[in-house]
C-alpha cells in the first residue's frame, strides 16, 4: 500500500484464518499497530475434535460441479452457506475449471481450487495451543461464534475474567460472516471503535493551556 508507517490495524480471520491472525497477533511482529484482532468461529477444543471427522466430511463433498450455479446451489442446499447472496459472491472463487478434462465429447467441469485433504499433516498444528495464544496476545480481542460452537475450558475462564469480547450468533452456521453479514459488520465496526486509540479524547496539555492564556 506504500504506507510510510502502518496505520492502526484490526486483524480478522475466519476458521483457520482465525488461527493465523491469532498467531500473528501473539508474535508481536506488527508491533503496537495492532489495535485488536477478531476470530470468527474457531475454538481450539472443538476444532481439534472436529479434525477426526474432517476427512469423511471432505469425502461427502462433490468432487466437481457441472457449472458455477450448481456449485452455489450445493452450498446453499447443504446449508454450508445459508445466505444465497453471500454464496453467489464467494463460491465462484473456490472453484476453477478442470484443466485435466479430455477435450473429447465431455463438457468442462468445475473443481475445487484448493486440495484441502492434502493439507491434513498440518491440521493439528494449526489449532494446538490456539486458546492460550488468543488469551496471551496483546490488543483487544473479539471472538465471534456460531450457535454450535462451545468455549473450551481456557476460553471459558478467560471469558469470566473479562479478557475478551464474546459474541454468539445462534442462527449462523460456520460461515458466520456470510450467513449474518450485516450483524458481523456491526459487531466488528463497534469493536474497532472501542479499540481505536486515535478516537481517545485526551485532556489538553498544561503547556498548551498556559500558551493560550498568555496569548489571551
Ligand atoms: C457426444 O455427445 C452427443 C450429445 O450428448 C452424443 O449424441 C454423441 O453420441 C456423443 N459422441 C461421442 C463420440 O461420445
Ligand atoms: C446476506 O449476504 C449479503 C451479501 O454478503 C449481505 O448483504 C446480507 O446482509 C446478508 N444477509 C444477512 C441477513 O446478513
Amino acid at each position: 500500500m506504500n504506507w510510510s508507517e502502518l496505520p492502526g490495524l484490526l486483524l480478522i480471520g475466519h476458521s483457520l484464518g482465525g488461527a493465523v491472525v491469532t498467531d500473528l497477533a501473539k508474535s508481536g511482529k506488527l508491533g503496537n499497530t495492532v489495535l485488536g484482532f477478531a476470530v470468527l468461529d474457531v475454538v481450539e477444543g472443538s476444532a481439534i475434535d472436529a479434525l477426526q471427522s474432517m476427512q469423511s466430511y471432505l469425502l461427502t463433498r462433490p468432487k466437481n460441479f457441472p457449472s458455477l450455479s450448481s456449485a452455489i446451489e450445493w452450498h446453499t442446499r447443504s446449508r454450508t452457506i445459508r445466505n444465497t447472496t453471500s454464496a453467489r459472491i464467494s463460491v465462484p472463487s473456490l472453484l476453477r475449471l478442470d484443466p485435466s478434462e479430455p477435450s473429447a465429447n465431455k463438457t468442462k467441469t468445475w473443481i475445487w481450487r484448493t486440495d484441502l485433504a492434502a493439507t491434513e499433516p498440518y491440521w493439528q498444528g494449526w489449532f494446538t495451543g490456539l486458546s492460550k495464544k488468543f488469551l496471551d496476545a496483546k490488543g483487544g480481542k473479539l471472538l465471534l461464534l456460531a450457535g454450535t460452537d462451545r468455549l473450551d475450558k481456557e476460553l471459558m475462564i478467560g471469558q469470566m475474567q473479562g479478557k475478551y469480547q464474546l459474541q454468539v450468533f445462534p442462527e449462523a452456521g460456520h460461515f458466520i460472516h456470510e450467513d449474518q453479514a450485516e450483524k458481523t459488520a456491526m459487531v466488528v465496526a463497534d469493536f474497532y471503535r472501542r479499540n481505536d486509540r486515535s478516537a481517545l479524547v485526551l485532556p489538553p496539555k498544561v503547556g498548551d493551556l498556559l500558551k493560550a492564556k498568555i496569548s489571551a
